[in-house]
């Protein structure tokens, strides 16, 4: 029989009496009254095929070890399934079997396991319900983001991940050598000596493209750069990694209004399109894992942002009088307990703060008339906190070389960034998603180590 080989997603798109032949691997078996029920897995979907296997359809020998976790391919007819829940069923004529799995050793069993537990054995959580909705969920994410840029002619550049300058000034960085670390070679007065280095200079794992960004920004108008970013901040906390995806686009002509609105509408897009294509998968966080995920999602796409300064949500914090951890003060950096308050309770829906204080942002935000404050904006969602983090730039060429001086940057390691200024400089804005943080929002989980493949954090690069 030579029959038509198609993913269960595929499967459950053709008409009852296809013969197909699908492989996969298997969920579950129950034997029952001479009948067979395999849950067959492929990935291609939430919903697994069910395969009925009558006995004497399949040899024995091969039978007994279709168990959780083997492989196999299953060949047969698309049937009306009696079960409630599946429209159609596979008939069994035949099964292949790839892989066995020793049921005794195979950790995932069908009973539920924490998400701690899941992510100690990363190379199999993939093949769970949680794991399976979520990096479709990533995928169908990324697509959508792409898809948002490339409808609007931005073009997307990929911008260096070894990098000499810190973007963020903050040093939270990653150092990049291939010399012996148990053997460095010195000057005469005992530095380490950084030319016999492979750049001939020290070096690190880029925290931001946004500094390469601008310079296609003032070529191209409409650019955008996404990739992975490094961190080397040592905050063990379920919202930062020290590997993390970051989009940032950026665009010459645009003032920090303008880059509000497109940040808002590129929001919209990205969470409508992971409405209209993963509906099953967030459907199974709504019901496990966020009851809120499903409303929250379908509000946010027909609402707008709410918008408030710096400045006004401190007043906003300190009249709540409540009990924070850390008391809201005019100058210090908005913890994640206000950020939720400020998004959670008092607009319940995503909020823009603007025009934070210039000495707890990075040196490249444009310095508004008050010589106090900058034209940052943080885009804030409830349960996650700050999701977007942006501003319009500096392109004042005098006023950027004294931001970088007073951030206590050595001027020479940015003189490219500072030629822009000088050459055609023009106002332009820009921001950055962190690509977890959103997944975080659009599946509801808590923990920014189960939205990413592999996430590495302080201690931890297994896998
Ligand atoms: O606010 P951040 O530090 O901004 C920048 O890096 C700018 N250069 C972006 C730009 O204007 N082009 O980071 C941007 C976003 C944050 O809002 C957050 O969502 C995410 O990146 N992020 C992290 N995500 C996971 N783990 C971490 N350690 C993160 N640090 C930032
Ligand atoms: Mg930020």
């Amino acid at each position: 029989m030579k029959s038509q080989r198609v993913s269960v997603k595929q499967a459950y798109l053709l008409p009852v009496g296809s013969e197909i032949t699908v492989p996969g691997w298997v969920r579950s078996r129950r034997d029952s009254k001479g009948i067979t029920f395999i849950e067959l897995n492929d990935g291609s979907r939430f919903k697994s095929l069910q395969l009925v296997v009558e006995s004497g359809t399949v040899p024995d020998e091969t039978l007994r070890q279709v168990t959780t976790g083997s492989s196999i391919a299953a060949s047969g007819v698309l049937v009306d399934s009696p079960a409630a829940g599946q429209p159609v069923e596979l008939k069994v004529a035949g099964i292949e079997l790839y892989g066995t799995a020793d049921s005794a050793a195979y950790p995932l069993q069908k009973k539920g396991h924490s998400l701690e537990f899941l992510r100690e054995i990363a190379h199999l959580r993939v093949r769970s319900n949680t794991f399976g909705a979520v990096f479709r969920v990533r995928n169908a994410l990324t697509h959508a983001i792409h898809r948002f840029f490339q409808e609007r002619n931005f073009v997307y550049v990929q911008t260096p991940i070894i990098t000499a300058s810190d973007c963020e000034g903050a040093g939270e960085l990653f150092s990049v050598t291939s010399l012996k670390l148990g053997d460095l070679p010195r000057r005469s007065d005992g530095e380490i000596d950084w030319q016999q280095d492979f750049f001939g200079r020290p070096t690190y794992l880029t925290v931001s493209g946004q500094l390469e960004a601008e310079i296609f920004a003032l070529s191209f108008g409409r650019v955008y750069t996404f990739g992975p970013t490094f961190r080397a901040e040592n905050s063990n906390t379920p919202r930062h990694l020290a590997e993390f995806w970051m989009v940032e686009p950026e665009m010459a002509f645009f003032d920090l209004a303008d880059n509000m609105r497109l940040a808002e509408e590129f929001l919209r897009f990205t969470i409508r399109h992971v409405l209209e294509n993963c509906r099953e998968d967030l459907e199974f966080f709504n019901r496990y894992i966020e009851t809120s995920v499903l409303s929250t999602l379908e509000h946010v796409v027909e609402s707008t942002f709410g918008h408030l300064t710096y400045t006004e949500a401190i007043q906003a914090l300190q009249d709540a009088r409540r009990t924070w951890q850390f008391p809201p003060e005019w100058g210090q950096d908005l913890q994640t307990e206000h950020e939720r308050f400020l998004s959670e309770e008092l607009f319940k829906k995503p909020v823009i703060v603007t025009d934070y204080p210039k000495v707890i942002k990075p040196f490249y935000m444009r310095v508004n008339d008050d010589d106090r404050t900058v034209r940052a904006m943080d885009v804030l969602v409830p349960r996650v906190g700050e999701i977007v983090g942006g501003s319009q730039r500096e392109e004042r060429y005098d006023v950027l070389v004294q931001r970088i001086r007073e951030a206590g940057l050595d001027e020479r390691a940015y003189w490219w960034y500072l030629d822009l200024r000088r050459f055609g400089s023009v106002p332009h804005s820009g921001f950055g998603l962190g690509l977890e943080r959103m997944m975080m929002y659009l599946t509801g989980l808590k923990n920014i180590r189960d939205v990413i493949p592999f996430p590495r954090t302080p201690g931890n690069a297994e896998f």
